[in-house]
């Protein structure tokens, strides 16, 4: 029987980092030893603290659904971290908790996104974006920087339409891992608002840096800026799906309506188990340290390799080097995974068929072996 799929669901493809990730995963249930530096998830394990918490709600019966934006203290307590970090002014009504950064992000496009509304995605971008924005009968339009995945605000312009609605920034970025300078962030972020033009930032990676800490488009004090957070990556939290938006109260309102049907609230052992992690930060400078050696033997592998690592990365647990090869990224990992059984993503999947990302969210272990045999492969 044909189906009648919906059209704009018909042109979606899968995600490709999840593709590779389950290919991986498939090689490796054959008993073949793989290097998967696919996933953007990190070895490190939940902390214990959140884990006895979760065990605990369990047993107290705390299951059932909370209120649709969030548990009241959570939302608390969220707003009250980005406010000891970055100086704002919020409170718990300007946050909204939901199933993972995904289904958030996902809920606030579809929550100020019409059909044919544009939305300024930024090159190399993160795989979900232009999906989520079709999803929704927008247009997804594309910057491609030319000097290092930093756009200028005339790139900006030149892309700028009457009907463009939003403006998609991911800093730290996935897939290149940089952060840029504040102030180059600042103009950047002021000029967008300024055309009373949405942004979307997702900060999701904002407690992974290496030097210091990052710009948050929060500071700006603007309704216009919409901030996208979570769990998944600073706590390894990604199967426990929770995320958060923070954003003006009607926002939150609106957005919060749409979960209310779709997901009906996020999960209650996840949130219970992270209360408190306001106490838990400092935590965070082992995983710092552990991430920042790992960029360092990433550095060094790639240093005089065919694979050009031609900018400075300083967050999150991706690189996204150059190929200074004939093969395309997409035959060079597809080639890389069947021959060598190493795992990384084509830049096509983030809008750049030249590069590729690897992750080093593995052990150090399997980070120096597989990049020893990667470099060594790209040689060929
Ligand atoms: C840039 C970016 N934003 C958002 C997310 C969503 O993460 P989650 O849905 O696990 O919270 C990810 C996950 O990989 C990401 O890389």
């Amino acid at each position: 029987m044909k189906h009648r799929i919906a059209q704009e669901v018909m042109e979606l493809a899968e995600s490709e980092t999840l593709r590779i990730a389950a290919a991986a995963k498939e090689l490796k249930k054959q008993g073949k030893s793989v290097y998967d530096f696919s996933v953007g998830e990190l070895d490190i394990p939940v902390p214990m603290w959140i884990r006895e918490r979760i065990r605990e709600a369990l047993e107290k019966g705390l299951t059932r659904y909370t209120p649709a934006a969030g548990l009241p203290e959570l939302r608390e307590e969220i707003a009250n971290y980005y406010n000891m970090l970055f100086g704002t002014t919020i409170d718990a009504g300007n946050v909204l908790l939901g199933n993972g950064g995904k289904s958030v992000i996902a809920n606030f496009i579809r929550t100020i996104i019409e059909p044919n509304d544009e939305v300024l995605v930024i090159k190399p971008y993160w795989v979900s974006y232009p999906a989520m924005v079709k999803a929704t009968l927008g247009k997804p339009k594309f910057v491609e920087p030319q000097t290092f995945f930093m756009p200028t605000l005339e790139e900006i312009d030149k892309t700028i339409t009457d009907k463009t609605k939003l403006v998609i920034l991911n800093y730290p970025s996935n897939p290149t891992g940089i952060i840029p300078p504040k102030e180059y962030l600042k103009k950047l972020c002021k000029h967008i608002i300024e055309k009373s033009i949405y942004l979307l930032s997702d900060e999701i990676y904002i407690e992974l840096f290496y030097d210091e800490r990052p710009f948050s488009a929060s500071t700006l004090d603007s309704e216009y800026v919409v901030v996208a957070n979570g769990f998944s990556k600073m706590f390894s939290m990604t199967g426990l799906r929770l995320g958060y938006l923070i954003a003006a109260k009607e926002i939150i309102k609106n957005t919060a309506k749409i979960a209310s049907h779709t997901d009906g609230c996020p999960n209650s052992l996840s949130q219970y188990g992270v209360l408190g992690f306001t106490k838990h930060l400092k935590e965070l400078d082992e995983t710092r340290e552990k991430l920042k050696n790992r960029l360092n033997i990433c550095k060094k592998y790639l240093k005089n390799s065919n694979l050009k690592l031609d900018y400075d990365p300083s967050g999150a647990f991706y690189v996204f080097p150059k190929l200074t090869d004939k093969r395309d990224a997409e035959t060079f990992c597809i080639e890389l995974l069947q021959k060598e059984h190493i795992a990384t993503v084509p830049g096509s999947a983030f809008g750049d068929p030249f590069r590729i990302r690897i992750s080093y969210a593995c052990s150090e272990e399997e980070l120096t072996a597989g990049l020893e045999k990667l470099v060594e492969f790209a040689s060929k």
